[in-house]
């Protein structure tokens, strides 16, 4: 395989490298570092099957260029993060609708089979008790920049899969369901990172809301193998999969898990929701998967339990 990967700069897209590379593929990174770096691909970089360029799949030019020297795009830049995307909502949504559409319309244009990176994030307020990829989205208004990123990451679904009906390129859609591992930041709001560095500093755990609220948590090492078996799955082309893990969690119960398992003295402060982000966010009570599409397409089955979730992502703060 002759692979670009887009966003392969950041906590995903390098996992991905490491497992593209370590098969013996070709692989080639495009990122502009926004919130991914360099020292994620530190390990790649004398390694002869694998090269990084740094720029934005806003280039037009430059990805038609990538895209054309490859035959597999796996597409995950994106702006992501609550944070990001409620700081920075004009500069977001340009990346997320504008950029997407830049990458698909170069894999129609040149032929290649391409992934798009999607998110648990579509299916908005829906709490139902295990989200199929034909669930309804119960979104918030376009207006409240929360929700900006669903209705990109939506549209983006919709660009790929009417490139691939209309252009016959193979088009897989992957909805991750908050995936976790080492080189994730807590940087840009993402849960657990976060609460592992105030857990190991020994700092109040901040739990926004009141921490009833549940989540499902997946490995990075397990969603990385599946994404590329469904590339090389015909059955899986045209499709939106789901990927994740089905352990459910309160995120109190995460905070008092990751103070267990680092022997921390942190205690749990209750922030609310409006002093993390802003006047008029909201939140979902509940957001948990049905991979069986997945387990159906490539015997997708989660190997990783929360608790190895979180030491892997201990150990790596520890190195
Ligand atoms: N981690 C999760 O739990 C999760 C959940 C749902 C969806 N996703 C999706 O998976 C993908 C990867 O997410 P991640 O968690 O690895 O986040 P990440 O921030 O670590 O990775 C995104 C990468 O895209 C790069 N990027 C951003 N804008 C760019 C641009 N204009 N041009 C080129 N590169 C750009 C960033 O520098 C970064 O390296 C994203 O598409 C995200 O929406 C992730």
């Amino acid at each position: 395989m002759k692979a670009l990967v887009t966003g392969g700069a950041g906590f995903i897209g390098s996992h991905l490298c490491d497992y593209l590379t370590s098969q013996g593929h070709q692989v080639t990174v495009l990122d502009d570092l926004s919130t991914g770096s360099k020292e994620n691909l530190a390990q790649l970089a004398a390694a002869p099957n694998f090269e990084f360029v740094e720029g934005s799949i806003l280039d037009t030019a430059l990805v038609d260029k990538l895209v054309g020297s490859c035959d597999t795009v796996f597409h995950l830049a994106a702006a992501v993060g609550v944070h990001t995307i409620v700081d920075k909502p004009l500069e977001s949504l340009r990346v997320n609708l504008h950029g997407t559409e830049n990458v698909v319309e170069a894999a129609a244009r040149h032929g290649a089979r391409i992934m798009v990176a999607s998110t648990s994030e579509v299916y908005g307020k829906n709490d139902a008790d295990g989200l199929t990829e034909d669930a309804d989205r119960i979104l918030g208004s376009p207006l409240k920049s929360r929700w900006s990123y669903a209705a990109a990451k939506g549209l983006d679904e919709l660009v790929a899969y009417v490139y691939g009906k209309e252009t016959g390129i193979p088009t897989v859609i992957v909805r991750f369901f908050n995936i976790v591992g080492p080189r994730q930041t807590g940087r840009y709001g993402m849960v657990v990172p976060r609460f592992v560095s105030q857990a190991l500093a020994n700092e109040p755990i901040t739990v926004y809301g009141d921490g009833t609220q549940r989540r499902c948590f997946g490995s990075v090492f397990d969603v990385v193998p599946a994404v590329v078996k469904l590339m090389d799955t015909p059955a899986a082309y045209n499709q939106a999969v789901n990927l994740g893990g089905m352990e459910e969690i309160s995120i109190r119960g995460l905070a008092e898990r990751v103070i267990e398992l680092t022997g921390s003295s942190s205690t749990i402060e209750y922030i609310p929701y409006e002093k993390a982000y802003g006047e008029g966010y909201e939140d979902m009570r509940r957001r948990m998967p049905d991979t069986s599409l997945a387990k159906k397409l490539i015997g997708y089955e989660p190997t990783r339990r929360l608790d190895d979730i979180i030491n892997s992502i201990i150990e790596a703060k520890q190195a």
